[in-house]
């Protein structure tokens, strides 16, 4: 049985302020214990008042990027280490608005998410097609080379550390969520492709996230479904109570 997952992408939202009060809203709604496992990912600035906030709580904080290189000099980086240090475990690559607009690709991705695994946190690939894609029948061929690119070369025992979000880039920040026919379709295919990269063992182990217009209405019909299990949530992470409402469907 995989634990259901929910992580919430603040992206570039949140002064480390106005996130502490998030932070402190969220440890009062979720201070009973529940069966999905919950990440919150706000921006860098505000990783380390919000660590502090969740100290002790069973809220796990993510990062939204990181560098694959220990340190060095890559002006406006993050490295592993200054993530671990300030309790992230959890970090989101591949992102299709880093992939957008900050020329994020297959080769960087895969630098990243073995940097991730090698030093101890979870990474939590992004993968999916644009409407343009979709609209030409390559969802398929998109999200394959989005999977085999990222895991690229890593072994078994290693990749295992790894989460995986299936996100149409036409479902981000529109509204328009993926029917869960169109969820379930792609999450099965990737299912069945680390079958192929891997074996059956780590097929069933993988787990699956889906992103893209999650709100409290529809988490629940998303979340049922075979291969879905859990969600990356952007829009609906920034206020406490939506993020709840959709915690509360995976649990
Ligand atoms: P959204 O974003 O929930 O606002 O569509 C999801 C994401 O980008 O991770």
């Amino acid at each position: 049985m995989r634990t259901k997952f929910v992580a919430g992408n603040w992206k570039m939202y949140k002064t480390p302020s106005e996130a502490e009060s998030l932070a402190k809203d969220l440890k009062e709604r979720f201070s009973k214990p529940g069966r999905a496992d919950i990440v919150v990912c706000p921006p860098f600035t505000a990783l380390d008042r919000v660590s502090r906030v969740l100290s002790g709580t069973q809220l796990r904080l993510g990062a939204q990027d990181m560098h694959w290189e220990d340190q060095g000099a890559f002006t406006g980086k993050v490295s592993h280490d200054m993530l671990k240090d300030i309790g992230v475990q959890y970090v989101i690559i591949g992102h299709s608005e880093q992939r957008t607009y900050f020329h994020e690709t297959n080769e960087t991705v895969c630098k990243k998410t073995r940097k991730a695994l090698e030093t101890g946190l979870v990474p939590i690939v992004c993968v999916g097609e644009t409407l343009e894609q979709r609209e030409a029948n390559k969802t398929e061929a998109i999200v394959q080379s989005h999977i085999e690119g990222a895991f690229q070369g890593l072994a078994k025992d290693l990749a295992l550390g790894a989460i995986v979000a299936y996100e149409p880039v036409w479902a981000i920040g529109t509204g328009k969520t993926a029917t869960p026919a169109q969820a379930q379709e792609v999450h099965a295919f990737i299912r069945d492709l680390v079958k192929k990269l891997y074996d059956a063992d780590f097929s069933q182990q993988l787990r699956i996230l889906y992103g893209g217009s999650v709100k409290p209405g529809n988490a629940a019909e998303l979340f049922g479904l075979p291969d879905v299990d859990g969600g990356l949530i952007g829009g609906a992470s920034l206020k406490g109570e939506d993020f709840a409402g959709i915690v509360a469907a995976a649990n």
